[in-house]
């Protein structure tokens, strides 16, 4: 019957069953798939696993010293970590279309991991690729129920035909509770564990206008705030995802202490959901909205003013972009 220990027990010997003494690779995206999978995948064959992160720029205030620090000191994971913000932002310098921003971030996230898989492969020669696709993605993408947690030699995302890995997915058979249990028994911190979803983009699709360093600092801070107060609230389980959202082109009037300011504007987007398919937008709590209201514009220089998004998914999508 099913138990985290029994589950994790059979993926650890599956999993050194079919990796022998090969060396194996896995991108941390801070997301909790591909961190569980990495730790399963660590604890079956500890030092020839290395992890890669590449730090596009585009997350939330802490979340990539939380992959950097917390998760190696919970896992004791090899990790490359890359800094590519530069490289991102420069990417991205000018564009305001949606669509534009997520191929740039697909595009630039692909060549980044794909020098970097180089690198790694040139040293100690990989043979695996993990991935942290669930049960639901398998059902799907018509993979069916097979136990089976390795695809042969697939061209994996985007990565070019002289850099073929086969395909270890010890999380196939699960869903995300399952799959979050897991992640505590494997000693994964709760906050990594129990992490709303977040788009590939990160932060660049929750800025409307240009992505900026700037902007991207602004954001992050107002984001601290609302993620802060919800948490403190006790609600981060009722809720689905809580975007923070900065109009960085809309300029509005305020006034504060004695001086007139001409600020911007940001979103406040929490949601409630299953599937993210569809969504409502969460009654949150007025005391709660209100401290988050009062902290940003205390605290966030260039934002005077909080609105909250009463729409729901559809006509609206969570995201703005
Ligand atoms: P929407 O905005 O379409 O979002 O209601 C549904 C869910 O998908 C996430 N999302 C993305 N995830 N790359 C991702 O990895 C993307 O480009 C992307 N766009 C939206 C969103 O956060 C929500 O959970």
């Amino acid at each position: 019957d099913w138990t985290t220990t029994n589950v994790v027990d059979e993926q650890v010997e599956l999993i050194r069953n079919q990796v022998g003494d090969k060396q194996v690779l896995c991108a941390l995206s801070g997301g909790v798939d591909s961190a569980v999978a990495a730790a399963l995948v660590h604890k079956a064959i500890g030092d020839q696993l290395t992890c890669v992160y590449v730090d596009h720029g585009l997350q939330r205030a802490g979340e990539s010293e939380q992959i950097e620090k917390d998760f190696v000191a919970a896992i004791g994971i090899r990790l490359e970590a890359i800094d590519a913000e530069e490289q991102f932002l420069t990417a991205l310098a000018g564009v305001t279309e949606p669509e534009q921003k997520r191929k740039i971030v697909g595009r630039e996230f692909i060549r980044t991991f794909e020098a970097t898989a180089r690198k790694v492969d040139a040293e100690r020669h990989i043979e695996f690729l993990v991935q942290g696709t669930l049960y639901p993605d398998v059902v799907e993408s018509g993979g069916g129920t097979g136990a089976a947690n390795i695809k042969s030699h697939h061209n994996v995302g985007g990565l070019p035909d002289d850099l073929q890995f086969s395909l270890i997915e010890p999380l196939r058979t699960l869903f995300k509770d399952e799959v979050r249990e897991l992640g505590l028994a494997l000693g994964l911190p709760e906050t990594m564990v129990y992490r709303h979803p977040f788009p590939g983009p990160g932060l660049s699709i929750r800025i409307i206008g240009e992505v900026t360093r700037e902007r991207l600092d602004i954001l992050r801070a107002a984001d601290l705030i609302a993620r802060t107060e919800l948490t403190a609230a006790g609600l981060d389980r009722d809720i689905w995802q809580f975007p923070v959202v900065l109009l960085a082109d809309v300029r509005s009037v305020g006034v504060q202490g004695d001086g007139r300011t001409y600020g911007h504007p940001v979103v406040l987007r929490p949601v409630t959901s299953e599937d993210a398919m569809t969504a409502d937008w969460a009654r949150l709590p007025y005391d709660v909205i209100e401290r988050i209201s009062t902290r940003i514009t205390n605290e966030v220089d260039e934002i005077n003013r909080v609105t909250l998004d009463v729409t729901s998914k559809p006509p609206g999508t969570i995201e703005w972009e």
